[in-house]
């Protein structure tokens, strides 16, 4: 297998806004960020992905774009940029910035342009299209709620915003806009940035004939069939990486809705048409309902195994994955999938991340992920920041399908706002993220979990996440080894072996809060095992083992 940078390293996402406010406005900002680059240093990742600090009216807190070479006010200016990119590359880590081009904001110029009048030069930037029947040209749902199209007076036509109504939809079929894009990227580029997160990449073509969509409970239509990857994105994105990407040494992630294997083994081929990687969102999916997410259910282990797996086997060699539990859009996994209470908050945090970053891929750890910062007791729909989250508790309450109360448990449980609460740096008022009025509330738990007294204390998950880090540089295995899942119907444990002749890694992982035992597998003698990393104390390994609850290992055998 090609050895590659971006294989080897761990990426660490930043959601600006939320991480370290330097100047006490309450808002996170790029000073903020340069502060604690000695903090991601001694962590030990490679990568920053930061969030977008683009200009941005903040509809969806910066992925609503009005200025894609200038920075948003709130964050700082574009020579507070310049100074962070150089401490991150002063200390070996790159800078990969999210790219949001299926859409701009409202507020662009290209838009301001493009709504003025039917032959405006830049009237074919976007997606326009007359009414039919009276009515939206047809039923497609926003991911924000409501209608996919907003019907505009100055010339009685819709556009197509598959975000918020202050996000309208790129046309990709237009080379002018394409050769936009790729300008404005190479310009980064030239600046000296180390890749690209793609938001939302596989939604860039569009089926062209706009049919309606099988309907959903909110009486609109499911666009996925003829968004996600549409007729000509594998084209544009060929184009894109000729353009731009080979230009560079990047490292490429596509934000990849309703990918397959099929279509991921496209987007991230091994001959570097495309892309590096793509995140995949079937594992976190599999908490869903038949056409929307809230709901409180748990994602199942066995089908949690089977599907993880299914992405481990299909892509090696073919593909390479991305590995991640959290990000800026999903609840905390303490709390999905873990157990956040005090007893059990670090051992299940520390099990978590094993199971995860002993895969084969390239993890990605959200900012808070490794303190193991839990979901948010929000008791109220003013506590909510987020527009996914207050659109759909008006529009599911408001059309009787959800009471209230209910509907607010789900948010408690899956709002995007859970990961977006500050960053939890010490016990001090504000978290330590701010000496102002934080512009969401901060979790209280902030007095107890905080990176402060985690820096200080040997066994947090802190340091927990920095020595699994550092075990992926010391072990080729981790990076490259294949992978295999033993006992796919076991309810409680997930076990894989990772093998890179001759050596062969063994990740045991109990998901539950119950003791369960267990028998080491041939190949992996008690006597001829390093025992890498794990959660409990132990003094030996003996071959029939009876694991606490949430317990994890990893065992390394030579033959
Ligand atoms: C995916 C991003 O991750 C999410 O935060 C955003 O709301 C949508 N794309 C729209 O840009």
């Amino acid at each position: 297998m090609e050895k590659k940078w971006w294989k080897e390293s761990v990426v660490y996402q930043i959601y600006p806004r939320s991480f370290n406010d330097s100047n006490g406005d309450g808002i996170g900002d790029l000073n903020g960020i340069t502060e604690k680059m000695d903090y991601l240093k001694e962590l030990g990742i490679d990568v920053i992905w930061l969030s977008p600090v683009y200009e941005s009216p903040n509809d969806d807190n910066g992925y609503d774009i009005s200025n894609y070479q200038g920075i948003m006010k709130e964050f700082g200016t574009m020579e507070d940029f310049d100074r962070m990119l150089a401490a991150a590359h002063d200390r070996g880590i790159r800078i990969v910035m999210d790219l949001v081009v299926n859409h701009t904001s409202d507020e662009h110029p290209w838009f301001v342009e493009s709504r003025k009048s039917k032959d405006n030069p830049y009237r074919d930037y976007y997606i326009w299209k007359e009414p039919k029947d009276g009515q939206a040209p047809n039923n497609w749902a926003s991911c924000f709620s409501g209608s996919a199209w907003k019907y505009d007076e100055t010339t009685s036509m819709y556009f197509l915003h598959i975000f918020s109504q202050k996000q309208p939809d790129l046309n990709w079929e237009n080379e002018n806009v394409r050769r936009e894009v790729f300008d404005m990227m190479n310009w980064w580029c030239q600046k000296g940035i180390d890749g690209f997160r793609m938001d939302v990449i596989s939604m860039i073509s569009k089926d062209p004939a706009y049919p309606d969509g099988a309907l959903k409970e909110t009486g609109y239509g499911d666009y996925s069939p003829y968004v996600c990857n549409g007729p000509r994105v594998h084209e544009y994105l060929q184009e894109m990486n000729r353009e731009v990407l080979s230009r560079y040494d990047l490292l490429t992630v596509g934000e990849c809705s309703g990918v397959t294997i099929e279509e991921a083994k496209r987007y991230a081929n091994l001959d570097g048409t495309e892309l590096n990687m793509v995140f995949q969102f079937e594992h976190m999916d599999l908490d869903g309902g038949e056409s929307s997410k809230w709901n409180e259910r748990k994602i199942d282990l066995v089908e949690l195994k089977a599907t993880l797996s299914k992405w481990q086997t299909e892509l090696y060699g073919k593909a390479w994955n991305s590995l991640y539990w959290c990000n800026h859009d999903q609840p905390r996994i303490l709390s999905r999938l873990g157990n956040d209470t005090d007893e059990y908050r670090e051992i299940s945090a520390k099990m978590l991340a094993t199971c995860l970053h002993m895969m084969q891929g390239t993890p990605y750890i959200y900012q808070g992920e490794e303190l193991g910062m839990t979901n948010v007791p929000f008791s109220s729909l003013d506590d909510f920041r987020d527009i996914e989250s207050i659109n759909a508790f008006h529009e599911y309450t408001e059309n009787g399908q959800t009471k209230p109360e209910d509907m607010m448990r789900y948010l408690c449980y899956k709002s995007r706002d859970n990961a977006r609460t500050p960053m939890q740096w010490s016990a001090k008022p504000g978290a330590g993220f701010t000496d102002g009025t934080p512009w969401i509330m901060v979790n209280p738990n902030y007095t107890k979990i905080n990176a402060e007294e985690q820096m200080a204390r040997k066994d947090s998950v802190f340091h927990y996440y920095q020595n699994l880090i550092r075990l992926r540089k010391e072990h080729e295995i981790i990076v490259y080894g294949n992978y295999e899942l033993l006992l796919p119907e076991d309810p409680d444990l997930y076990v894989y072996t990772r093998t890179l002749h001759p050596e062969k890694l063994l990740v045991i992982c109990n998901f539950s809060g119950s003791a369960r035992d267990f028998t080491l597998p041939e190949g992996f003698d008690p006597k001829n095992v390093t025992r890498l990393t794990g959660n409990y104390d132990r003094a030996a390994v003996e071959s029939s083992l009876m694991l606490k609850p949430y317990e994890t290992m990893v065992l390394l055998s030579r033959s």
